[in-house]
């Protein structure tokens, strides 16, 4: 039975009524059998699925989604040379606590879920439809990549999901969910995305997968080992954040959603005032030592400032001496940066810039107002570092922070030497209050290392040079990183107490809400990467 033979009897006559609703009769149970085809799969497929601790693409689309709110399209696409119906991808919109998302589930069941010309036509149609009604767009990935028999078709529909993809960047959030194989190619359109989400022992990204590796560098690697969730997660940052099955992954998707912005345009959810403006917090001194070399845990100074001590940070396992964090202030929704003394001692060194200088520009691209706490002893340094481009990384998160136009609050807890000061949100690169703790120490360097140049012929000749050099490393202290020096000549807006903080950057933002900024005219910067 084809369509053809609803309209038209069997000689090619225009059907009467009569054969019009036996018409719809066929018509309805041409429907059913598709359905059938369409939902319950290829058993044996789905059953080797679940065995391996997945879900089937309608299976996860249930758990992303508010119960009954997924309307799908283009359920009954095929291959022109024909072929089971969706071709491997399930697509479409539905909603999260309410609020539209469009999403495409690549089912692993069909044809292992690769792309061809079909499957890419239907994620670029709910691409389009996403940024046509500005919102966000979830991909859930499970792929064998280009589908091969399909040749250079299958590369095209890449192309033009990748060119969408950065059309829609800082247009709508993207959010990519890697649930399986995603390899070649197709790795880039989680890179593309705003955030990437992996689930340990299935999910699995690579240009080159573990024989074309061995065929090319004789270096045997398992799938794990070359693209696993922790390799992504903890080593390339590719992954933004990974999870252990795919129940909480999803679950967290719906989390980071409920934080975002829909489209450029529109806000982050409210959720109603706290009384942030004036809540002190008594632990914050606690936690933060006075010594500027003692280690402490930034996360616990973010759960001090954050609504209900809750945060969503993202790239938890990679680049841990910067943390990035959503969070909510008064129940506005805003992108906190923080040095983390737990790791390095906080330093600044390549993934780090990387790291925060695109949740900045993110922030920035959606409207997040920006939070800053300072306490970092500089850049990271060495020859590894310096060969491997800390300066070009560096520069990135520089012009991150100077383009940012939202509201920007910089809160220097403890310590901000030389040129790691002026990237964190300085006062000198567009930060609209600069807040400070009384035992902050702002200074090009620490005092140790200021004396050692100042003062290097003196202590050479010195008879007691160690006597010496605590009297100048006083002196200096005194005279140079003292809490007042920044302030005095308005580098900082106010000194605070330190149990003020959450209170002082609720007032600080309430205070900047309706900042309107415009950078200068051109086509489009050339920030360096
Ligand atoms: C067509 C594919 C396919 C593909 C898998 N299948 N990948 N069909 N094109 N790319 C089919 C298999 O033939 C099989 O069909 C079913 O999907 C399940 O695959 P299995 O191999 O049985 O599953 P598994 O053992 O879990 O292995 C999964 C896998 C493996 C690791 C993804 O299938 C694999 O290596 N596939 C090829 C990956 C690849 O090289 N892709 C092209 C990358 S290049 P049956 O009928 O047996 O069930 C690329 C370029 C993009 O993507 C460039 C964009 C710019």
């Amino acid at each position: 039975r084809s369509w053809r033979q609803l309209s038209r009897s069997s000689d090619g006559r225009v059907i009467s009524l009569i054969q019009q609703a036996k018409s719809m009769e066929l018509l309805r149970a041409h429907r059913a059998e598709q359905r059938a085809l369409i939902f319950d799969g290829n058993p044996a497929a789905v059953e080797r699925q679940h065995a391996l601790g997945k879900r089937t693409a309608r299976e996860r689309l249930d758990l992303l989604l508010d119960e009954g709110s997924f309307t799908e399209v283009q359920q009954l696409t095929r291959r022109r040379s024909g072929g089971p119906h969706t071709d491997g991808v399930v697509v479409g919109s539905g909603t999260i606590d309410g609020r539209r998302v469009y999403v495409y589930a690549q089912d692993f069941t069909l044809f292992g879920g690769s792309l061809g010309e079909a499957h890419a036509a239907k994620i670029q149609k709910v691409m389009d439809l996403a940024v046509a009604t500005g919102s966000p767009l979830i991909g859930l990935n499970d792929s064998g990549g280009a589908r091969i028999q399909e040749g250079v078709l299958a590369l095209h529909g890449y192309g033009g999901i990748f060119r969408r993809q950065v059309e829609a960047s800082g247009v709508i959030p993207q959010i990519s969910v890697v649930l399986g194989p995603c390899a070649g190619g197709a790795a880039y359109s989680p890179a593309l995305a705003d955030f990437t989400f992996m689930v340990r022992d299935t999910a699995r990204m690579y240009l080159t997968g573990p024989d074309v590796v061995e065929a090319v560098t004789g270096h045997r690697v398992s799938h794990d080992e070359l693209g696993g969730a922790d390799v992504h997660g903890s080593l390339s940052g590719v992954a933004t954040v990974v999870h252990d099955d795919e129940e909480s992954c999803l679950e967290d998707v719906r989390y980071l959603i409920s934080m975002l912005p829909r489209n450029y345009l529109e806000q982050a959810p409210h959720t109603g005032s706290s009384d942030a403006e004036n809540d002190e917090r008594p632990r914050l001194a606690e936690i933060v030592p006075v010594e500027p070399n003692q280690p402490y845990d930034m996360r616990e100074v973010i759960a001090e400032i954050a609504d209900d001590g809750e945060f969503f940070e993202i790239h938890e396992l990679w680049a841990g001496n910067v943390l990035c964090a959503f969070a909510r202030i008064d129940g506005h929704v805003v992108g906190i940066v923080g040095n983390q003394p737990l790791v390095f001692a906080g330093v600044l060194d390549g993934p780090a810039s990387q790291k925060a200088a695109r949740f900045v520009r993110f922030c920035d691209a959606f409207g997040i107002p920006l939070v800053t706490l300072v306490d970092v002893p500089g850049f990271l340094p060495g020859v590894e570092q310096e060969h491997s481009g800390i300066i070009r990384h560096g520069a990135t998160l520089l012009s991150a922070y100077c383009e940012a136009s939202v509201p920007r609050v910089q809160v220097i807890l403890r310590k901000a030497y030389g040129g790691a000061y002026i990237v964190m949100d300085s006062r000198a690169i567009g930060t609209d209050l600069s807040l400070a703790w009384p035992t902050n120490q702002i200074a090009v360097m620490g005092a140790e290392g200021a004396v050692n140049v100042l003062h290097r012929k003196e202590l050479a000749n010195a008879k007691d040079p160690a006597r010496l050099r605590s009297k100048l490393v006083a002196e200096y202290t005194e005279e140079f990183m003292h809490a007042g020096y920044a302030a005095e000549r308005g580098l900082v807006d106010d000194v605070i107490d330190p149990v003020d903080t959450r209170s002082a950057i609720a007032r600080g933002l309430a205070m900047v809400r309706d900042k309107r900024k415009a950078l200068p005219q051109r086509k489009h910067g050339n920030p360096p990467v």
